[in-house]
């Protein structure tokens, strides 16, 4: 048996990450239309940090597909100091037709996917977040009516999860991806090579640039997000003070102003007005980002019912 993850963006071909997310926009409309949970299944959805969006959105999106939501707290679970990640696998793998899993390190992920035979989603690592990027991704083509061709910048710390995902999701799907952001927080090389590669074969760009104005310049979707991501709670002071390296990457106005004139802005919230988005930005006529924030329901159904499907 075949089973199919979804760990990192690129795990999904372009075709593959195209038919979710016309299969999202189908589970939008009749938000009933498909049952592979039905009986029920049970998923379990685990969180080794916060959440608000991704289990309302999981917990939700597992009923509607028929099955049993199972919310586990990693904080009672302690996946890997009470037991090992392998025997935790061993043990939920059994009871469960699919796990998702909100932690830090790519490996954990990893390590879980590597003993069970059913599907594992990544609900954000400290590396990747991909299924906020089908949500931004489905957003796109609303308010744009496609991808392929378009332009997206993201602006902020380029060495986080979402400049990852940003780079490899959106490469898939045929984007012209730029990513601003300072010297000092570049994305991963191996992403960046890995981004490269798929723009090429599907007709897009990458281009990271430390200049907040050429990132943004004719782009048809603006995105940024916190300049403090969970975990990195230690360095709020340094990443969010006078002296931050992000500061010239804050969208503004000002900085919208270099974006097409019906630019889209995306935030995978939480937002922080003020620091990486202004209040009139993300509350203003161009932001979409409640479209976004519902859209983590439909693209994660669509997901989990792809993956089910392909993995029976
Ligand atoms: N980069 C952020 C995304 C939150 C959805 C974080 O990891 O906290």
């Amino acid at each position: 048996m075949t089973v199919r993850h979804l760990l990192a963006d690129d795990d999904l071909t372009a075709e593959e990450q195209s038919a979710v997310l016309d299969l999202a926009a189908a589970l939008k409309a009749d938000r009933h239309a498909e049952q592979p949970l039905a009986g029920p299944r049970s998923v379990a959805i685990i969180f080794d940090k916060p959440t608000l969006r991704t289990q309302l959105s999981f917990t939700t999106g597992v009923a509607e597909l028929g099955g049993y939501p199972m919310v586990v707290d990693g904080n009672l679970a302690q996946i890997g100091t009470r037991e090992s990640i392998a025997d935790v696998a061993r043990v939920v793998g059994r009871q469960v037709s699919a796990i998702v899993w909100r932690t830090h390190g790519q490996d954990r992920l990893q390590e879980m996917a590597d003993h069970v035979d059913v599907p594992v989603v990544n609900a954000l690592t400290d590396d990747y977040h991909p299924c906020q990027l089908l949500a931004d991704l489905l957003t796109i083509r609303e308010h744009k009516g496609s991808t392929a061709g378009r332009t997206i910048a993201y602006v902020g710390d380029g060495a986080n999860n979402m400049a990852h995902s940003y780079l490899l999701a959106c490469a898939l799907a045929g984007m012209h991806v730029r990513i601003g952001t300072p010297a000092s927080h570049q994305p991963s090389a191996d992403v960046l090579a890995r981004a490269e590669r798929i723009a090429g074969e599907q007709g897009g760009s990458i281009l990271v640039t430390d200049d907040p104005t050429a990132a943004v310049a004719g782009a048809d979707v603006v995105a940024t997000d916190t300049w403090v991501s969970m975990g990195m709670e230690s360095e709020k002071g340094d990443r969010t003070g006078q002296t931050s390296p992000f500061a010239p990457f804050a969208v503004t106005t000002q900085l919208l102003d270099h974006a097409a004139a019906d630019a889209i802005v995306l935030h995978c919230l939480p937002a922080y007005r003020g620091l990486e988005i202004a209040a009139d930005v993300i509350d203003g006529p161009q932001s979409v980002v409640w479209d976004e924030a519902e859209n983590r329901l439909h693209a994660q159904k669509a997901l989990l019912t792809f993956l089910l499907r392909a993995s029976s």
